[in-house]
């Protein structure tokens, strides 16, 4: 079938290098003479239509998309909590509750006429994608992250900036630890995937670097620390997954799950501060990077990646 419409939907967290893509899409889109729209909020543009006085979908011209490559954030808003799939719906007890409504997202996608889809997003917005895939969208993925956690998949965009900037984190970190002859532990994001902490910790010469996919020991960080007191080097930059976890223990998390939305993990940073205070008796601090990681201007390498995705999500639907 030939196309002539086709949607963009960004959905979940944001990554840096999201505009990039959809820059690439709009512009090699119109290069085939086909006309592109962008649903905003993931896919609540389409499915709650009524909270969009200037419309769900906007089209997307030249004009959309120029000079947004550099924007971090992106121009169609996004939403961890709008999963066509669990989508919170409140029951007339006003009690909140998980809806699959992928149906009726298919049914509004064809009543606007839309030939394709290029879903943007991490492991849960693909899910979605896949699911209306098969229930007759043609869709197309583009792989979208900072955790770069996505199977099948060497690199997401938003990734490299991620690890740029906590990697600069860490270098500032390192000299206020060296004045203070502290231990700095810094979480990181990353959800269940150690790379952000992984990669930044190299780059940047951590002394420990905890992730998820190595249930930790505490004791053992402790002794690393304590062998760097006695060497002489009497300050220590641990780095920490918010995903990671102790042997035999659990995940830490913030909050109550609510309908629709997945674990918010956190709070793995301070805990480990404070048992590394206890064992060490040394001055400890912890910050958590959080956001930061996910907001600002992306690297021109995730730049270039993110235009390369988005031109090549136009080619396979070609
Ligand atoms: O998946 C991207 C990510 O930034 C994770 O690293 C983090 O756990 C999560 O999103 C945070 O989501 P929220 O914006 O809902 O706090």
């Amino acid at each position: 079938m030939s196309i002539k419409r086709i949607a963009i939907s960004t959905g979940g967290g944001d990554a840096p290098g999201l505009n990039a893509v959809i820059r690439a899409i709009v512009l090699c889109s119109i290069h085939r003479g086909w006309k592109c729209y962008g649903i905003r909020d993931g896919y609540n543009g389409l499915l709650t239509p009524h909270e969009y006085p200037k419309g769900g979908l906007v089209r997307l011209n030249r004009d959309s998309v120029r000079g947004i490559t550099h924007l971090g954030g992106t121009i169609l808003g996004t939403t961890n909590r709008g999963n066509p799939l669990r989508f919170p719906t409140v029951d007339n007890d006003g009690h909140v509750y998980e809806k699959d409504r992928t149906d009726e997202l298919v049914s509004k996608f064809k009543a606007q006429n839309l030939d394709a889809l290029i879903a943007i997003g991490g492991d849960g917005s693909l899910i979605i994608a896949h699911v209306l895939y098969k229930k007759g969208v043609r869709v197309v993925g583009v792989p979208k992250t900072i955790d770069n956690d996505l199977d099948q998949t060497v690199i997401t965009f938003g990734f490299d900036t991620a690890v740029h900037f906590a990697t600069e984190c860490l270098d500032r970190l390192h000299s206020t630890a060296e004045a203070h002859q502290r231990i700095i532990v810094v979480e990181v994001m990353g959800r269940y995937a150690g790379w952000i902490a992984l990669n930044a910790g190299v780059a940047a010469t951590a002394d420990a670097i905890l992730i998820p996919e190595i249930p930790y020991d505490i004791n053992k960080v402790a002794e690393k620390v304590t062998q760097r007191d006695a060497s002489g080097r009497n300050f220590s930059i641990v780095v920490v997954a918010e995903g990671a976890r102790p042997k035999g223990g659990k995940h830490t998390v913030v909050g109550d799950k609510t309908a629709g939305q997945a674990d918010r993990l956190g709070g793995i940073g301070q805990k480990i501060s404070f048992d590394l205070e206890a064992l060490t008796g040394k001055e400890t601090r912890h910050v958590s990077l959080g956001h930061l990681l996910r907001g600002g201007t992306p690297t021109s390498f995730d730049r270039l990646l993110s235009l390369r995705f988005g031109a090549a999500s136009v080619r396979a639907l070609d």
